[in-house]
């Protein structure tokens, strides 16, 4: 019920446009978001690469609707691009198609992505497309393999395990050689196509992840899920596959103990920094993942008011 509602209200804009005003709903947000602007995305990241941890730079932004929306978003990604290089870290990036605008013109959309994949290839980056809703699923995944032929070394898709369709998507794009990303899906979904049951999904989410540890290309094992991850490692360890052959991936501000615990085993993790302004949709589907941050964000902030005094 819980979920339901939260991921509802992510969905809605105006709910945001009357949130971020509050400077409680900010300090909410800190939580998970690395920060309002690209120098402060940038010095987290660097703090990361001094703790042996990959990253993943993502402005936040969806859904936008109008055209210069979806420019100014891919200028600020070859923005990120070149900033990433200059300061001396691996490049890579996250973005959503529906923040390039494919929802207005998906040709523009595309040309906005070649655009970004282009200065990847000039940077030697790495720039993922995120899967939004399953309204978006086959349409990312099309615009993938149009991608694919100029850009294979530069992108890849992300694959979610709620879904009922993603053993097959899997099948295709590891016979493409695709880099995909597994998690198991932050959207709302009817029944039809997504699994209701948490124990189906994860049930689900360990077949691709088997699958994409034998036959993917450079997958990345994207979850905090530790009893998981521990089958990931064991896994790859029974079948000598070879530590670098994928790597782990966690969200900012989630299982930082786990996140420095692979690194401290030898495994590879990259950790997803989102930041900018547009928080809200994002800061909704972590609070819907785990309701009780909500309680433990409150704690922290009453907890930060009494010490001050
Ligand atoms: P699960 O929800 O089972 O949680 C396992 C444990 O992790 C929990 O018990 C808790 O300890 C911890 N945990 C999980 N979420 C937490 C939270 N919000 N706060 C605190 N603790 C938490 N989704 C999508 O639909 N499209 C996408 O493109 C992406 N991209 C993406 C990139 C990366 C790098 C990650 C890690 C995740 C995504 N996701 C995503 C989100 C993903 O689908 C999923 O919603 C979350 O990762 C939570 O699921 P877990 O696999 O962690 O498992």
């Amino acid at each position: 019920m819980m979920r339901s509602a939260l991921l509802w209200l992510s969905a809605r804009q105006s709910i945001f446009n009357f949130v971020s005003r509050n400077r409680l709903a900010k300090r909410f947000a800190a939580r998970f978001v690395a920060g309002q602007t690209l120098p402060e995305a940038i010095a987290v990241a660097r703090e990361l690469k001094a703790r042996g941890i990959m990253v993943s730079l993502d402005l936040l932004g969806e859904s936008v609707t109008k055209p210069v929306e979806a420019e100014q978003a891919r200028d600020a990604y070859i923005e990120i691009l070149d900033a990433m290089k200059a300061a001396g870290l691996e490049v890579n990036a996250s973005l959503k198609p529906t923040q390039m605008g494919f929802d207005i013109d998906e040709a523009a959309c595309e040309a906005n992505i070649r655009s970004v994949l282009q200065r990847a290839v000039e940077v030697e980056a790495f720039v993922r497309m995120d899967m939004e809703s399953s309204a978006y699923t086959q349409r990312t995944l099309d615009l993938y393999h149009r991608l694919a032929p100029s850009f294979a070394d530069q992108t890849g898709v992300v694959i979610q395990a709620a879904l009922r369709r993603s053993t097959g998507d899997i099948t295709t794009l590891n016979q493409h050689k695709a880099r995909v990303r597994l998690c198991k899906g932050a959207y709302l979904e009817p029944a039809e196509v997504a699994y209701p049951d948490k124990s189906d999904v994860d049930a689900h989410y360990e077949r691709l992840m088997t699958a994409l540890l034998t036959e993917g290309k450079y997958p990345g094992i994207a979850t905090h899920d530790e009893i998981m991850i521990e089958k990931a490692k064991q896994f790859a360890t029974a079948n000598g596959i070879a530590r670098d052959s994928f790597e782990f991936q966690m969200l900012y501000g989630i299982r930082r103990d786990l996140q420095s615990a692979l690194v401290r085993d030898g495994w590879r993790i990259r950790v997803y920094i989102p930041f900018g302004t547009q928080w809200y949709p994002y800061l909704m589907r972590r609070l819907a993942e785990r309701p009780a941050n909500i309680v433990f964000i409150l704690g922290n902030l009453v907890k930060e008011a009494f010490s001050r005094k």
